[in-house]
């Protein structure tokens, strides 16, 4: 058994990208049974952007509930909240201690965030050592992250070598596993989508939005109705072949370059796609997001889970560091 672990930021409701390309594959890989998986809402990470006290905790429940509706299993992974474990910052704490300021000052995603943001505070800055402590503290042997994400590992296991070279034994080193990017789920104007770039479906909305969304949102070409398409240039072929079966997608790939076929046509059949594929997980989210006492319930539990591995390691730490 190998020991997964993941953060999820918790930057709001997901959308149909992060559900293809991060929130199936990561709830497959839970729950094989071969991995002893942890999954945690990274709000103490979100923190240090979202100055907002109702969106801070609205977007934990909606990033929660959207993970089990899509079939996370809380029995088979330690589901928790972050911020429900304060071993993690005094683990961060220290990790500071043992890691040169010179090296945070190279992190890439740290110029990124100077050159975009308002708001750059400290907590940015040291923002890889806390991601190191959620980590170490649980002895985590594998990382499954994006790209982005990488140099984050490399310090994780810089500071890691840095303190158990000094002492011996301290941390198990971890490994990332780099999560494919061929998932690239376009936005309704083509791009790559995400929250930012103001292109995302948004999966979870109900029927009325997502119709409106899909309707006004995708953009399409010109052609008229009678004329034959361009299913490889187009966005609305594009989602609907990710979502269909392929025979489903070829039959309206042969109505597209036929003729005679629209991109109304198309819409309303990837607005049915959406509703009929996504049924379950939609009627469950509204179900999570009307009980947070459950979803609180069941974070909870995780965490209690959680903070028996922290504990013990948080131990080892401060009796190896000398505390
Ligand atoms: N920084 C990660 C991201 O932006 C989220 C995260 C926080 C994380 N802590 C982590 C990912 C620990 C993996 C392991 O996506």
């Amino acid at each position: 058994m190998a020991r997964i672990l993941t953060g999820i930021q918790s930057t709001g409701r997901p959308h149909l990208g992060n559900i293809l390309g991060a929130i199936l594959p990561a709830v497959k890989m839970s729950n094989d049974d071969q991995n002893d998986s942890f999954l945690f809402i990274a709000d103490m990470h979100s923190i240090t952007q979202i100055k907002n006290s109702e969106e801070l905790k609205s977007n934990t429940y909606a990033v929660a509930s959207a993970w089990l509706a899509f079939g996370l299993d809380p029995t088979k992974t330690v589901f928790y909240r972050q911020s429900d474990i304060p071993e993690c910052t005094e683990l961060a704490w220290y990790l500071n201690c043992f890691f040169p300021y010179q090296r945070l000052k190279l992190s890439h995603s740290f110029k990124d965030k100077v050159n975009r943001l308002g708001d750059v505070n400290s907590g940015l800055f040291v923002y890889p050592m806390l991601m190191a402590a959620d980590i170490l503290l649980y002895d985590a042997e594998r990382v499954p992250v994006g790209r982005d994400q990488l140099q984050h590992l490399e310090m994780t296991r810089d500071v890691a070598s840095r303190i158990n070279h000094k002492y011996k034994d301290v941390f198990i080193m971890p490994e990332p596993i780099l999560q494919k990017e061929s998932m690239l789920i376009p936005g309704t104007d083509g791009k790559k989508m995400s929250k930012s770039s103001n292109n995302v479906i948004d999966v979870f909305s109900d029927v009325k939005t997502l119709k409106k969304v899909i309707n006004k949102n995708i953009i399409t070409d010109t052609i008229p109705l009678e004329k034959p398409k361009n299913t490889d240039t187009s966005i609305v072929y594009a989602l609907y072949k990710l979502l269909a079966k392929p025979e489903e997608a070829e039959l309206m790939a042969s109505r597209l370059k036929e003729g005679g076929y629209g991109w109304g046509h198309a819409k309303k059949e990837l607005l049915s796609l959406i509703i009929e594929r996504f049924k379950e997980p939609r009627e469950k989210f509204n179900y999570y997001l009307d009980h947070q006492d459950e979803v609180d319930e069941i974070l909870s539990n995780g965490a209690k889970k959680a903070r028996i591995i922290a504990s013990s390691t948080l131990s080892r730490v401060r009796k190896k560091i000398g505390l």
